[in-house]
């Protein structure tokens, strides 16, 4: 579902933010990107939805070449909920924000209220539906960000820093509802208890490089391998023998 080979990426002003990254993830897994502030995270998603555009190496997303010309089409596979929630909510109304995919795409009245309610349901955030996006804290926004992604049923879901803002119950009830989608999932994050709980692997970035790529469990307790990384082990792993 998500396929990237030897993606590198420079910025216009010269900064190398990705070298030769390859990445291949099956349909249903949920994997982690972790890696030091600056490590390529947000660079590598913003390539897989064509953002930016990859001028070296392939990508391809749900079996769509991640193209110019086949954005449209990505945009339909493929779900991203940015780092900051600021930059995708703009409508007048969360309800309206929620609902803008599902009516883009030429759904029926019934299919997008229902779409855009079980959003809402799955986030938690009825008491949200009327406010202005613009006016919720940082937590809410988020949650709603998330809930605009979830309304469009997308097949691959990328999320950017997904749990940043949000308070341990919303970051609770955020790991139940992905556990409970069968969507493949890709989630950049600091968040490494999230990983534990959420992700069968996780892919490390270091300077713009897959530094290494496992089983979260055993990666995360490499003391070695997380300095060099830049990487702190989790506080759940710390302290046992
Ligand atoms: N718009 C930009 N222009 C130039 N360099 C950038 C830009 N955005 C990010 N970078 C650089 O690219 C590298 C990777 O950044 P980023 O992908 O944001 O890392 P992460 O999300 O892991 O913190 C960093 O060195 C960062 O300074
Ligand atoms: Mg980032």
């Amino acid at each position: 579902m998500i396929h990237a080979k030897n993606v590198s990426y420079t910025y216009p002003d010269g900064n190398k933010a990705l070298a030769d990254v390859c990445i291949d993830i099956s349909e249903g897994s949920t994997v982690a990107v972790v890696g030091a502030n600056g490590a390529g995270k947000s660079t590598l998603l913003a390539l897989l939805v064509g953002i930016f555009p990859a001028k070296i190496g392939e990508i391809e997303m749900a079996g769509i070449p991640v193209k110019k010309d086949k954005l449209e089409d990505i945009r339909r596979k493929v779900g991203f909920v940015f780092q900051n929630p600021d930059d995708q909510l703009f409508m007048a109304s969360v309800y309206d924000d929620i609902a803008f995919g599902p009516r883009n795409f030429g759904c029926s009245a019934n299919e997008i209220k229902e779409m855009t309610e079980h959003a809402i349901e799955t986030m938690k955030i009825e008491h949200l539906k009327n406010r202005a996006p613009q006016k919720l804290s940082g937590g809410e926004k988020r949650n709603v960000a998330i809930a605009a992604v979830l309304a469009m049923n997308p097949e691959v879901l990328l999320f950017d820093e997904p749990s940043s803002f949000l308070d341990p119950k919303s970051r609770r009830n955020f790991i139940h509802a992905m556990a409970e989608l069968g969507h493949t999932k890709l989630i950049a994050t600091h968040d490494l208890d999230l990983v534990l709980d959420l992700c069968e692997r996780v892919i490390i970035l270091k300077k713009g490089e897959v530094y290494a790529d496992g089983k979260p469990m055993e990666l995360f307790r490499d003391q070695e391998l997380m300095e060099a990384a830049g990487l702190e082990i989790p506080l759940s792993l710390q302290n046992r023998t």
